[in-house]
């Protein structure tokens, strides 16, 4: 598979605030770097605290990073547009229901980043839209709702439309699921795997059900006070974990995670 995304060295800083004693900088991330290949699912998984969003949103382009290198498709990212950039990574923000603006009718919501994007035609832009609602498995029917109109299974669908609507090459994922009971967070997780062998799209997906890390994933990152402490196949951190901290990550998480 061809390598889309590399990460290297990437570092975050925090100044202290003037309140603690001890001045200068926190580092909660890095360095850290990984390789992502063209159609394939990543999972980022640790405890609270040990990066992750820090991680995926430097990646997305909402944190700039204090150091370090992002190359997709061997371009460094901060070469790229703006414009580039959202057609290239698309990122699903956490409790997607509450990141659709209840003002805005779904027809809008969808119909923006293509306006803002891309040079399109009134019809190509209907045209795009319709073909994501077809892919995402919502009926045309809903373009002139509000999100609160629709369930929670339908706004995440919504949100999911959003992020593929410029057919980016990786869409990004943080803990979009944690507010969907289980049996509606595998559909969504078998409607992004459906789209990805149609689209060939590359996913990063920050969770914490374990089950739903191994059933996604073709590669999984471990990560523990902002850095990687393992990073491997799906298959190898579930049957040969190497890391003490991911034995214990997965004997935690024992109610979801059998062998
Ligand atoms: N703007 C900020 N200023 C200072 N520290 C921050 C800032 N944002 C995050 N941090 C710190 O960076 C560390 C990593 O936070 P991050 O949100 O990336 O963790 P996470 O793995 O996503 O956790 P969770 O599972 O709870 O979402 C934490 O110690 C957090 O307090
Ligand atoms: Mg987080």
């Amino acid at each position: 598979m061809q390598t889309l995304l590399n990460v290297s060295n990437l570092c975050k800083n925090y100044k202290r605030s003037a309140r603690f004693l001890s001045s200068g900088f926190r580092q909660p991330l890095g360095p850290i770097s990984f390789a992502l290949s063209q159609g394939e699912t990543l999972s980022i998984v640790g405890e609270s605290g040990s990066g992750k969003s820090t991680l995926v949103q430097i990646i997305a382009g909402l944190i700039e990073p204090s150091s370090g290198d992002i190359y997709i498709k061997g371009q460094p990212l901060s070469n790229l547009s703006q414009q580039q950039r959202c057609k290239s990574i698309r990122m699903i923000f956490q409790d997607p229901g509450n990141s659709l603006n209840p003002k805005v009718t779904i027809g809008r919501i969808l119909a923006a980043p293509l306006e803002l994007n891309t040079d399109f035609s009134a019809d190509k832009i209907k045209q795009q839209i319709q073909e994501t609602l077809d892919l995402v498995g919502l009926l045309p029917d809903y373009l002139s709702f509000y999100p609160n109109m629709l369930s929670s299974m339908q706004q995440h669908k919504v949100a999911l439309a959003r992020a593929l609507i410029l057919n980016p090459d990786i869409v990004i994922a943080d803990e979009i699921l944690a507010t969907l009971d289980i049996s509606l967070r595998f559909k969504i997780v078998n409607l992004l795997l459906d789209i990805q062998e149609k689209k060939g799209t590359s996913y990063i997906f920050v969770a914490h059900n374990m089950n739903l890390v191994r059933h996604m994933s073709d590669h999984v990152i471990v990560m523990h006070n902002g850095l990687i402490v393992e990073n491997n196949s799906t298959e190898e951190i579930f049957n040969a974990p190497q890391a003490s901290y991911t034995k214990n990550l997965l004997q935690s998480h024992q109610p979801d995670y059998r062998k």
